[in-house]
């Protein structure tokens, strides 16, 4: 999983070296999928887990890691981008595994993005 990521990464960067343009590398997401993970996460996930009461999502994780770490997934700063994939795709508990028609590839890559933008200490 992780030899795939880097490997579709060095694709992607090579691919954008070859055309000539200038990719902005891949922890430094653009504002544009910054905005569009933000919109993914809204109308998908924070139903589930955004702060508060009757929120499934963050009393299960709250529960899980027995407040170790933050239960809000947009304050975890340990989530990568495949974890955040794999739990998107296959589910977990309540939460149903999402097709690619609800979000695409390119929606998760995105809502990767924000999720992990969101936890960055700058
Ligand atoms: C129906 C409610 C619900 C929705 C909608 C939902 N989740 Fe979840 N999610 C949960 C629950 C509950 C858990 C914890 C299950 C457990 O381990 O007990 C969870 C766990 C996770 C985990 C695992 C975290 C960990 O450390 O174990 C990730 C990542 C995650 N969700 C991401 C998402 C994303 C991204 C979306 C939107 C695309 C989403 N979830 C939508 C309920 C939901």
């Amino acid at each position: 999983m992780r030899l795939l990521g880097g490997f579709v990464a060095a694709a992607v960067v090579t691919a954008a070296f070859l055309a000539g343009t200038s990719a902005p590398a891949q922890d430094e997401p653009d504002a544009a999928e910054l905005a569009r993970g933000a919109e993914v996460y809204d109308y998908w996930c924070a139903t589930c887990h955004s702060a508060g009461p009757n929120m499934p999502g963050t009393q299960a994780l709250a529960a899980k890691y027995d407040d170790g770490r933050p239960a809000v997934l947009t304050e975890r700063g340990d989530l990568t981008p495949e974890r955040i994939a794999f739990f998107v795709r296959n589910g977990v508990s309540v939460m149903a595994p999402f097709r690619k028609t609800e979000v695409s590839d390119a929606d998760l890559a995105a809502l990767s993005a924000y999720i992990v933008d969101t936890a960055r200490v700058d």
